[in-house]
């Protein structure tokens, strides 16, 4: 028997090698491109009780295909559509209350999230706020960094994510220093003045559902969160000029008048219906606009709390019967807030985030530093029936 030359070998073999006197046979044989490496994410958005969308970036088209499961990623997502490098990948029949591990074909590493609990179940669930990291990096880093390591199962951002939305090497920057949390944390955003930059372009590109406007909602477990844009550029809203469409207004009562009585609703928005800086500036300070929608949707559904940034401080208020929150503390330079304003309750010009847990109709948080220390307590709700969470209702009362 005639021994085979080494490319027949070779080609016997059908893969091992490409052979230089049989290029036609190379083409056959040589080994499929991989998936192309992600530049930005992955990071988790429209979060439901059996839903969650894993989004993520890679430098060339491709078909995004994500792996998922609850004890092992063995199950098999594609994105719909022809390839692309901005890539959603929208995971559907999840169970609820229930953690998965995910890994994009192309990443480095497998993560997790959370799904939420059923509208209405009383949870307990821990969510996030924090706002207004300005690509002011080596502060934003440190507060996201120290925000990751609480292990919420939500978070909420009042806006101002990057100083000018036009430039991607900022974005890049952003998402780079928010990987660790927003890899196992879904993400609800709300347009800040600095996300218009570009009219909205990134923002829409990189967080908005694609068949909804900048404002929207969401039911969480307990929660049902108004996400409101004040600088709606249908509105006519600039980077340093506020807008509230009465398109959105009435968006906005109409959904409150759904909603059962019992849930929680949270408003989170950039520039919010109060805060005091102690130095004035033109276009800050509480929104006329947003106050008197927040008021005309108190009218038909209480309104337990109201979440903002747009200052670069931290403060909490109670005025006019509304808890009101400035979480402005995300790494954009700091500014000196006013605690003698009345109304106001807590104020400090510190890097900082709020964590609030919710159980039924507890709902209490803290505001720390980036250092971990607590610089405020609160509890926004009570009652007399206990959380079935033992140890829930143990923690220091708030102020
Ligand atoms: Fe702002």
């Amino acid at each position: 028997m005639r021994p085979r030359s080494a490319c027949g070998a070779l080609a016997a073999l059908a893969a091992l090698a490409a052979c230089d006197s049989l290029p036609g046979l190379a083409r056959r044989v040589a080994a499929p491109p991989g998936p192309p490496p992600l530049t930005m994410g992955p990071w988790l958005l429209d979060p439901g009780a059996a839903t969650m969308t894993v989004a993520w970036t890679t430098e060339v088209p491709s078909a995004g295909r994500l792996w998922y499961g609850t004890s092992a990623p063995d199950h098999l997502a594609i994105e719909p559509g022809a390839g692309s490098t901005d890539h959603r990948v929208v995971l559907a029949s999840l169970s609820p209350q229930t953690q998965y591990r995910y890994r994009i074909e192309g990443a480095d590493a497998s993560s997790v999230f959370t799904t939420a609990p059923e509208p209405g179940q009383e949870g307990p669930i821990q969510v996030l706020v924090y706002g207004d990291n300005r690509s002011n990096s080596g502060d934003h880093a440190l507060v996201a960094r120290a925000a990751a390591a609480e292990h919420v199962q939500l978070a909420l951002h009042t806006g101002d994510m990057v100083v000018n939305a036009r430039e991607p090497d900022l974005w890049r920057t952003w998402f780079r220093e928010e990987h660790d949390l927003l890899a196992k944390t879904p993400l609800l955003p709300t347009v800040g003045n600095h996300e218009i930059t570009d009219s909205g372009v990134a923002y829409s590109r990189w967080f908005q559902h694609r068949d909804r406007p900048t404002y929207w909602s969401v039911d969480y477990g307990p929660l049902h969160i108004d996400v409101l844009d004040s600088f709606e550029v249908a509105a006519g809203a600039k980077p340093h000029i506020g807008g509230v469409s009465e398109a959105q207004k009435a968006w906005f009562e109409e959904d409150l008048r759904q909603v059962p009585k019992d849930r929680h609703v949270w408003v989170l928005v950039h520039q919010g219906p109060y805060a005091h800086p102690a130095h004035a500036r033109p276009g800050h300070g509480g929104s006329e606009a947003v106050r008197a929608a927040v008021a005309a949707g108190a009218k038909i559904h209480p309104i337990e709390v109201v979440f903002a940034g747009h200052e670069h401080f931290y403060e909490r208020g109670l005025i006019d019967g509304l808890h009101y929150f400035v979480m402005g503390g995300g790494g954009a330079p700091l500014e000196d807030p006013d605690p003698s304003f009345p109304g106001v309750q807590a104020a400090q010009k510190a890097l900082s985030y709020a964590t609030v847990e919710v159980c039924g109709c507890h709902v209490r948080g803290q505001v720390k530093d980036i250092a971990g220390k607590v610089i405020d307590s609160f509890r926004l709700s009570d009652c007399a029936t206990p959380c079935a969470t033992p140890g829930f209702a143990a923690e220091p009362a708030a102020r």
